[in-house]
């Protein structure tokens, strides 16, 4: 049997997918310990393969099939570009893609004035300002930290993920605008999808039974 490759954005979301595949009977329990330094873990019995990758790697990897499928943020998704089948929200990892910065920079950005924008999403960034809002603005990449940009006067304002609200809050910055909502995604690549479809087809379906049980939990609670 051949393997079924995944590559998951290693963190916090990569631990929280691989018990979301404990649910569906998918596990590897080479995995678990913590200690090692392994990058890639086998469950031969049921000939799946995992490994752990830098989340804006996940969809090159998928893309040209190293891994068949990846879990990696909508995010990274959107900011890479890449060809891809995104086949499932897994609806963890909830939080937004935001336009922040000071309460004055909301006049700015109503009066489309050339602003400048700092972030670590790039395309995001552009697609929102020139195709969306039709605003000329100048788009500075950074790598982290970038609610520092408005504050050290770098940029007037950030594009940016916002998950608690507790970074702007801390830092005298708001939410100026709301660019999307962002989630975990589980992504294809598009000949595993044709070659694999009866295995792949149905671990979606599977985990698909495991989000919608999920949120009827979150509903009822
Ligand atoms: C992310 C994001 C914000 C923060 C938002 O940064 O870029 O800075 O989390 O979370 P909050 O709304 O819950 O405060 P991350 O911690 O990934 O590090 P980075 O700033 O170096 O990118």
């Amino acid at each position: 049997m051949r393997y079924i490759t995944f590559a998951l954005a290693k963190g916090r979301l990569a631990e929280k997918s691989m018990e979301m595949f404990e649910e569906i009977g998918i596990s590897c329990e080479e995995m678990k310990d913590k200690s090692s330094r392994k990058l890639i873990f086998t469950n031969e019995e049921l000939g799946y393969r995992f490994f752990l990758a830098k989340a804006s790697d996940v969809p090159t990897y998928v893309e040209y099939g190293a891994a068949d499928i990846g879990i990696v943020g909508k995010d990274t998704i959107l900011e890479e570009g890449r060809r891809l089948y995104e086949v499932l929200d897994l609806g963890i990892g909830k939080c937004r893609m935001c336009v922040c910065g000071p309460v004055s920079a909301g006049e700015l950005l109503r009066h489309h004035e050339l602003i400048r924008v700092a972030t670590k999403y790039p395309d995001i960034a552009k697609d929102y300002f020139y195709n969306k809002k039709h605003q000329t603005v100048e788009i500075i990449k950074l790598n982290g930290s970038i609610e520092l940009a408005p504050i050290v006067g770098l940029s007037e304002v950030i594009v940016d993920i916002v998950e608690t609200g507790s970074t702007l809050r801390e830092n005298g910055l708001t939410i100026l605008e709301e660019v999307c909502p962002l989630s975990a995604r589980m992504v294809v690549n598009q000949v595993s999808m044709k070659r694999e479809n009866e295995r792949i087809a149905r671990i979606i379906q599977d985990l698909r039974r495991v989000v919608l049980r999920r949120q009827e939990g979150q509903q009822q609670q």
